[in-house]
């Protein structure tokens, strides 16, 4: 299967604009802007099937459509915060190929009717914003951005915006306070950004490899992307592979691809001896799949859901039979606890919580009832706080009791890890 927004990710300097050009790069602008109208864009991006590659999975197309029909200021926002655990792809677009990143802005902009983009970058991106930023200004010059672009009347400005690492940045209501200039607390939906977003305005917020799509869907058309991946899952997706496999890395493949193929093919599979313990398919948030989930699922968003977890950020991490489950568990429990941002009571106080058991189970001073104090914690947070995160920092504690719960229980009883298992703290 060939490549998509990795193809040329070998060619030297590609982020700069020449170079880029030189592999059809803006072909895509082009083409958007001077043989097609905003809404056969939003039309062409919904049939083929687009979907969010942020962590939700919604189809962008329809989320494009949400837009009011009114003469209000629009902003774009390309989210490229990219904090969730396990995942590290956005960071390989901005650095390597951050015009591919401005081409999918531009065109998005002209479909939603949009005159300002923002690009919100993860403040620790330090090559990433010098690249995405010396980009921008290639792109001004040679008439890709600013007034009259290609001669179209087209005006579209781009402006990076780094954050300060905090993950709730990436949580598009919080992404849009900070952007605003305040602290990132999520804001209560309805009224959705599309309606009331980024200074009062509609907002459209996408993530970086999400944009990264739209030229080549405007090329090559929506029957070639629904063509790649199966049914409701179109297109390729960039896995970012961490843990115990022998090769971890970014690995741009169609979706669907079987789970099994991408460890032990692609990620060049586990160390020497050892066998495959769990996976965790979707970023920290997603819900942890036992080894013969994990063999037997595909990667796309539905072939996950369906097996409880989620495709997420597209973040895959792999344990194998050394890792010591209730430390995994308590090392995300304790980021959750950390990037909370203390907005909603069960969020705040429940992450600290259960963040403080896992410790004291972890470290040999688990106390008989813990475990199910834990789930219950888990109740009593989820469905009840302001944004995901709140959800979110259950999921991982919930299935790796309910999948593992031997391996918490040894060790209340034991006071240690299991044999064979060890610290990485
Ligand atoms: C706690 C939290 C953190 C998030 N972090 C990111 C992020 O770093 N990057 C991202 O693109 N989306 C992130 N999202 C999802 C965004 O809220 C939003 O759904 C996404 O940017 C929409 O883009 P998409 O439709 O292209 O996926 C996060 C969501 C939550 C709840
Ligand atoms: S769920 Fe957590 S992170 Fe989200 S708004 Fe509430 S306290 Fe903040």
């Amino acid at each position: 299967m060939e490549k998509v927004l990795t193809l040329h990710h070998d060619t030297p300097e590609l982020w700069k604009l020449d170079n880029y050009r030189s592999k059809g790069g803006y072909d895509g602008l082009e083409k958007a802007l001077k043989e097609m109208e905003p809404d056969q864009i939003i039309g062409m991006v919904r049939d083929a099937g687009l979907r969010g590659r942020g962590g939700a999975g919604f189809p962008s197309g329809v989320k494009w459509g949400f837009l009011p029909k009114d003469d209000r200021p629009r902003y774009l926002i390309c989210n490229a915060d990219e904090s969730e655990p396990g995942t590290f792809k956005d960071r390989v677009l901005l650095e390597q190929d951050p015009h591919h990143i401005i081409e999918g802005i531009v065109i998005t902009c002209f479909a939603v009717k949009a005159s300002l983009a923002f690009v919100y970058m993860r403040g620790e991106f330090f090559l990433g914003a010098q690249r995405m930023q010396a980009a921008i200004d290639e792109a001004y010059e040679a008439g890709y951005l600013g007034k009259n672009i290609l001669g179209t009347g087209l005006d579209v400005d781009i402006l990076v915006h780094r954050g300060a690492g905090a993950y709730i940045c990436g949580e598009e209501t919080g992404l849009i306070e900070s952007l605003e200039g305040k602290r990132a607390y999520p804001r209560i939906k309805p009224p959705f950004p599309a309606n009331i977003g980024a200074f009062g305005m509609p907002t459209v917020v996408n993530n970086a490899e999400t944009l990264a799509n739209v030229p080549h869907i405007i090329l090559k058309g929506q029957e070639w992307f629904n063509s790649i991946g199966p049914e409701r899952n179109r297109g390729t997706r960039m896995f970012c592979v961490s843990g115990k496999v022998q090769k971890p890395g970014v690995y741009e493949l169609p979706l669907g691809v079987p789970l099994r193929d991408i460890i032990f093919d692609y990620a060049g599979g586990l160390h020497e001896g050892r066998t495959l313990k769990a996976v965790i398919p979707g970023g920290g948030s997603a819900r942890i799949l036992t080894a013969d989930e994990a063999m037997q699922v595909d990667s796309d968003f539905d072939s996950l859901q369906r097996a409880g977890s989620m495709g997420g950020s597209g973040g895959i991490m792999v344990l194998d039979d050394t890792v010591c489950i209730v430390q995994s568990t308590y090392i995300i429990a304790e980021f959750f606890h950390d990037e909370s941002c203390g907005q909603c009571s069960p969020c705040r106080e429940g992450t600290g919580w259960v963040e403080k058991i896992l410790h004291r189970v972890e470290y040999g001073e688990g106390r008989p009832g813990d475990i199910d104090l834990m789930l219950r914690m888990g109740e009593n947070i989820f469905g009840r706080t302001i944004c995901p995160l709140g959800d979110a920092s259950v999921w991982p504690t919930e299935s790796a009791i309910n999948k593992f719960r031997d391996e918490f229980e040894y060790h209340i009883r034991e006071k240690s890890c299991l044999p064979g298992t060890e610290s990485i703290l």
